[in-house]
């Protein structure tokens, strides 16, 4: 018996010895502790021993028994420290790298324009409509009292599908819609996009956006106009701003105006974004025509009305100091990032 336990310990070490991974330690405590195992065996033995020799084997298998137990629990938790770490070493991630940047999607800075106008024009009372961007030339220009040889109808300027249809060089194409559809009192801004045939430079597009104003009620004056003009440019500008209107035409007002005020960068010193004239040109206004009034269904007897129309890019550029209306289409990242 003696000799047989002494060849199974030199087994069990030599096979503890081949164990690579904690795994295979658990099949060794079967190999030499399972049922079927020869500890087992040895157990079986001690029965055909002399009563005397039994509980001297039996102290011997027991001892045997604890010393394959004890190495194999000994050897099972080293493995399992060595496996942590290197599980560990393998999943090490530095804690202290910076994040990665997930990118965003931004609003647009003419959308971030429009927002604006549209939220000082809606908090002064406008409510906003929507008219197509494909037009009739009813809508875009004979309605509004262009003569048929009136040079804004031309290929040059105006961009036609058919004979009759055009893509809007305009937002003033709302104001008729909104006549036909709508009774005074009417206070509204239409924003959008315009095109226009123009060679595309760095201050002119063939495609920008107006926001179209339109207020009608009875007696309505000039004095109305400028003093909605004033207050809405000095909300946009942060400040009391100067307002100037000068003598201009269009064909659906009556008189027609071009509304200037004073340079935000100079405050009317002169510089080069207000060409040394100390005004920045914002937008075109009028008091509408009673044509035009007539064609939309309204009667010029009873009632009157401004209106007035302002270019987005034009407002972008002074406000975020963009020199190149081109960069709104570029879709160049790098100045699209920074609003
Ligand atoms: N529609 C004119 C333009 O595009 C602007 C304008 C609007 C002028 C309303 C007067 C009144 O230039």
């Amino acid at each position: 018996m003696e000799k047989k336990i002494h060849s199974l310990k030199a087994a069990f070490s030599s096979d503890l010895k081949g164990v690579t991974h904690s795994k295979e330690i658990e099949e060794l405590k079967v190999k030499y502790l399972g049922r079927k195992g020869p500890v087992q065996g040895l157990m079986v033995e001690l029965k055909g021993l002399s009563p005397p020799e039994r509980p001297k084997a039996g102290k011997v298998i027991n001892e045997l028994k604890q010393e394959i137990a004890t190495l194999c629990a000994e050897a099972e938790s080293s493995f399992a420290l060595s496996e942590q770490a290197s599980r560990f070493e393998k999943e090490r991630l530095d804690v202290t790298l910076p994040g990665r940047n997930r990118f965003i999607g931004r609003r647009h800075p003419i959308k971030l324009m429009l927002k604006e106008v549209i939220d000082i024009l809606s908090g002064m009372g406008f409510s906003v409509q929507y008219g197509p961007e494909i037009d009739s030339d009813f809508y875009n220009f004979e309605g509004l009292n262009y003569a048929a040889d009136h040079p804004a109808r031309d290929m040059q300027d105006t961009f036609y599908i058919t004979d009759d249809l055009l893509l809007r060089s305009q937002t003033s194409n709302v104001q008729l819609r909104v006549m036909e559809t709508h009774t005074p009192p009417i206070r509204i801004i239409a924003p959008g996009t315009v095109f226009r045939n123009e060679n595309i430079s760095a201050r002119s597009h063939v495609f920008f956006h107006q926001v179209e104003g339109l207020y009608i009620d009875k007696d309505v004056s000039f004095a109305d106009l400028m003093e909605t003009m004033k207050e809405f440019w000095s909300k946009l500008f942060h400040k009391d701003v100067e307002t100037r209107f000068r003598p201009s035409y269009f064909p659906f007002v009556e008189p027609g105006l071009e509304v200037d005020v004073r340079c935000t960068a100079c405050s009317g010193e002169g510089c080069r974004l207000c060409k040394q004239t100390g005004w920045l040109e914002v937008a075109g206004a009028g008091m509408v025509h009673p044509n035009v009034l007539k064609n939309g269904g309204i009667d010029p007897q009873k009632y009157s009305g401004y209106a007035w129309g302002l270019g987005i890019e034009r407002l972008a550029m002074l406000r975020y100091g963009i020199n190149d209306i081109r960069m709104f289409t570029e879709n160049d990242l790098r100045l699209l990032a920074q609003f």
